[in-house]
């Protein structure tokens, strides 16, 4: 990325003083299995990936903050109280930190911060969760809060929840404060204990491609399903009190519809639960390199987002069948949905002859771009020497 064009932006727009702004890194994230259920108590397998967003920070000595945003080309004062910013949205995941951050007893003291990135918004890919992570570790690093990476992950993610108003689950924080070179983890979302995994997939491959469509899962039906899953969990509690997550549900269709579950609750329901199945099967897959059992839970997953939690679209339904159509191994919309990246499990071998075919098949059908990413599995947020 541009860090060295970036000190000079961040001297030019916010002056030089006798203090050196610090730089900091947090990377983008894919999952490979266990799609919405990280706010119902599941198990997820995500990793970082070498997609970055970076700040430079440099307390001001002030009572009041200065964002500047190398995408948006846009210079910001904020102050308290602190609001929400209709106009300018990429304000909120910067303030929203520095609020959950006041709400654990700190007081977060004025600074300058720059921003640039080269996620791709509204990918799937996690944009947001970058930005709250690398937020919160800066002002911790600079004024020595001493929060722990799972702490700032929370904060991450009550941020988005609170500031922002996407009702979010933990991974996409969890991963881009934790994640390690190489190694994706397992993350149960319920107790937030976590294990690192490392597989070697040899003549195989993941990449991404991305439908392009964009998503802004604040707008989306993603809050919808959070509630609907919510529900769904009650009307189950009031026969089988003991059932604390909604991903732990093992009752029957027929018992779903006694508790009195809609069919849209019903459908939401056995997505979740089937996805627990799946999840075993992707990491028995994953640590005994039996990638076909790995690719076929990937296609199943991706038919369950798309007919039972129905966050999938158009374009990336046709990415995934198309795919299969072709022969890889295994793929799926993944992160929120409605849009968004496609993740791809396939033989390396096959990589030039689907990225041609593919973009051929999708402009005819979409008059739209595909764009194919190759990536590698990275560390989370940290800081970085100038
Ligand atoms: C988005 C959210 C995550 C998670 C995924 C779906 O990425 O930020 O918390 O719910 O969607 O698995």
């Amino acid at each position: 990325m541009r860090s060295k064009e970036n000190l000079n932006h961040f001297e030019s727009i916010f002056g030089k003083t006798n203090i050196k702004p610090r730089l900091f890194e947090a990377p983008a994230r894919i999952n490979i299995i266990g799609e919405h259920v990280d706010y119902l108590g599941g198990t997820v397998l995500p990793a970082a990936i070498n997609f970055a967003v970076q700040v430079y920070l440099r307390p001001n000595h002030s009572e009041y903050y200065q964002f500047h945003s190398i995408t948006y080309n846009e210079t910001l004062t904020i102050k308290r109280p602190f609001q929400p910013n209709q106009k300018s949205p990429w304000t909120d995941y910067i303030t929203g930190v520095i609020v959950e951050i006041e709400k654990l007893g700190f007081k977060v003291p004025g600074f300058e911060l720059l921003v640039d990135g080269d996620i791709p918004q509204g990918s799937g890919l996690s944009s947001s969760a970058a930005l709250e992570v690398v937020t919160g570790f800066a002002i911790s690093e600079t004024f020595n809060l001493g929060l722990k990476k799972e702490s700032i992950a929370v904060i991450g993610q009550k941020a988005e929840n609170n500031f922002v108003g996407t009702k979010c689950g933990i991974m996409d924080q969890f991963i881009i404060a934790v994640g390690k070179q190489n190694d994706c983890i397992s993350l149960n979302t319920e107790t937030l204990d976590y294990s690192y995994h490392h597989f070697e997939l040899g003549n195989y491959e993941f990449y991404l491609i991305n439908s392009n469509v964009k998503h802004n899962l604040k707008d989306s039906a993603y809050n919808k399903r959070r509630l609907e899953c919510e529900s769904a969990l009650q009307k189950i509690q009031t026969k089988y009190p003991n059932h604390k997550q909604l991903y732990d549900v093992t009752v029957s269709i027929q018992e779903l519809t006694e508790c009195g579950l809609t069919p849209d609750e019903i459908k939401r329901t056995i997505h979740v639960t089937s996805e627990r199945e799946r999840t075993k099967k992707v990491i028995q897959g994953l640590e005994t390199n039996q990638f076909p059992q790995v690719g076929e839970a990937l296609f199943e997953t991706h038919d369950s987002l798309s007919k039972n939690f129905e966050v999938s679209c158009d374009e990336t339904d046709f990415i995934v069948s198309e795919l299969k159509k072709l022969g890889v191994m295994g793929a799926r919309m993944i992160g929120g949905g409605f849009g968004g990246c496609v993740l791809v499990l396939d033989k390396k071998e096959h990589y030039d002859k689907i990225n041609e075919e593919m973009k051929k098949s999708y402009q005819q059908k979409f008059n739209l771009a595909l764009d194919f990413y190759k990536f590698q599995i990275s560390d989370g947020v940290k800081e970085i020497s100038i």
